[in-house]
């Protein structure tokens, strides 16, 4: 089972670049963050996921690492990041880095040596053709980089080639079995660079492209959950709460495989893009927009449900406000539509993620591609402090900011929200506060829905509370067993009458005892 710090985890994605510049350069770094901890502790939030920090040529924004087990000069050094387990612990806060396996940077140290036309004990790492002419047999590659006679398989964009974990099947001579003494190296090298963080004070870390290991893997991917359950036997014997998150959008699948966590992520199949996300049509029809035409949970639900019955017992199901690959919510949606999707994302099972800047409700930004970023970039911008010099970001001339700020006159701030009742930032920290006073909010408690049809409120059961959500213009009622309960947290006006809720306009509410 997993780890029990999980039950009551929220944790904040921070990325890097953008978060706190301590030393005025243009860019964010470790000593940002330790800076920031109280607020992020202000905000209810006790864990944190960082993106890659560890050195790269940065052409997908660190997704490309040159070295695991050094942090990138731009962020600080080692011993920052050390200081920063230090710190966060201090506060109650616990830290996951980015673990990318299923790819390096070519500028690796690894990936040199495995291009060398003379065979070494790299010339495995990574997934090598034949001959120089030779495809990847439907895999994509590329050819006529380095002095091996041979083409190399690429995991993403071109500049990160696949590490070596064999395949299931192979079917021709260049491709290992996933038991192949040279595979086998690869795991360990990877269990290595876990070994190394863990050992300095690292909380675990979430998986990028947890799935991608083992090439032809079978539909239930067998081959790359193998490698995953003997990395939590590892993990089990020598760091037994060291917590995994995957990125894998198939929780069935990835609890299956060890993980802690998997995540939820914006792709149709999951359903979650109809909640804050569905305006790739001429109206925005998310279940949150106030005005939506033809709003429906069941489209999350549904996929929602499902998982969390077959896997309710092996792991949590991470919802997250949004994350570095996706858009921000505050572009389809006012921050009261925020506030009632926050309200229903923080208050469902499983362990929760909130992306830095949320919490304000940060836009989305019409900004130039950087790093591989392309249109991810607009969620990447620097987070926004207060009315201050590149909002509080830094103190480097704009010019030479990572990413410029948000321009608008309006734009959130930090300092602007903190003292406001009514704002975004305040709403989400009651909220919190409420999940962490309330066992029944926290991942472990039984949810289920009550009602959820057309011209209903959405009424849920968390544990012995219950909980519902109107996000229209309109009063609407539904039957539900609130006998006995009162408010204890609601937004908007909500009215108990016997066994049913009257909610006004988007309307939240939390009933208990
Ligand atoms: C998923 C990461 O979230 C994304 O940012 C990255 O570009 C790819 N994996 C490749 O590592």
């Amino acid at each position: 089972m997993t780890r029990p710090w999980l039950k009551d985890a929220v944790f904040y994605e921070i990325y890097p670049q953008s978060f706190c510049d301590a030393n005025g350069d243009g860019i964010g770094d470790i000593a940002g963050i330790i800076e920031k901890l109280d607020y992020i502790k202000s905000l209810g939030c006790n864990a944190l996921w960082i993106n890659p920090c560890f050195d790269s040529p940065f052409r997908d924004a660190g997704y490309d690492v040159r070295d695991y087990k050094k942090v990138a000069p731009r962020y600080g050094a080692n011993e920052d990041l050390y200081r920063l387990f230090e710190v966060a612990h201090e506060k109650g806060i616990r830290v996951l880095l980015d673990l990318v396996p299923g790819h390096t940077s070519e500028e690796h140290e690894w990936f040199t040596r495995s291009g060398e036309a003379k065979p070494n004990a790299y010339s495995n790492r990574y997934i090598w053709t034949n001959h120089w002419w030779q495809g990847g047999n439907g895999l994509p590659y590329v050819g006529g980089e380095r002095e091996r006679d041979g083409t190399y398989i690429l995991n993403f964009f071109k500049c990160q080639p696949a590490l070596n974990y064999g395949f299931l099947n192979p079917t021709e001579p260049w491709q290992l079995p996933a038991d192949h003494p040279d595979a086998l190296a690869t795991r360990e090298a990877i269990k290595d660079v876990m070994r190394f963080w863990l050992g300095h004070g690292c909380d675990g870390f979430r998986v990028d492209m947890a799935d991608s290991l083992v090439k032809r893997d079978d539909a239930q991917k067998s081959g790359t959950s193998a490698i995953w359950r003997d990395i939590r036997a590892m993990l089990d014997k020598e760091f037994p709460q060291a917590a995994l998150v995957s990125e894998w959008s198939n929780p069935p699948l990835a609890l299956r495989a060890g993980f802690d966590m998997d995540f939820c992520l914006n792709n149709w199949d999951t359903g979650y893009a109809s909640l804050m996300r569905d305006y790739d049509q001429p109206v925005n029809n998310s279940y949150f927009k106030k005005d939506a035409p033809h709003r429906d949970i069941r489209r999350f639900l549904d996929v929602y449900e499902k998982w969390y019955a077959d896997t309710a017992a092996l792991g949590y199901i991470s919802l997250i406000s949004c994350n570095h690959d996706t858009t921000r919510p505050r572009f389809g949606l006012d921050a009261r539509e925020l506030k009632l999707a926050y309200a229903f994302l923080f208050t469902m099972p499983g362990v929760p993620f909130l992306y830095y800047g949320d919490e304000i409700g940060m836009r989305f930004l019409d900004v130039p591609t950087k790093e591989g970023g392309y249109t991810r970039t607009g969620s990447r911008t620097p987070m926004q402090w207060n009315g201050g010099k590149n909002l509080g970001f830094s103190t480097a001339d704009a010019k030479d900011l990572y990413l410029p700020v948000d321009p608008a006159e309006d734009a959130p701030t930090v300092e602007a929200q903190a003292n406001d009742p009514d704002s975004l930032l305040s709403f989400v920290k009651a909220l919190m506060k409420l999940r962490h006073d309330r066992e029944d909010l926290q991942a472990d408690a039984p949810y289920a829905p009550l009602s959820e049809g057309p011209g209903e409120p959405f009424v849920y059961r968390r544990g012995r509370l219950v909980l519902a959500v109107n996000p229209t213009g309109q009063t609407l009622r539904a039957p539900a067993p609130v006998t006995g309960l009162r408010p204890i947290f609601a937004l908007g006006e909500v009215n108990a009458d016997g066994d049913a809720l009257a909610m006004g306009p988007q309307a939240f509410v939390v009933m208990g005892e």
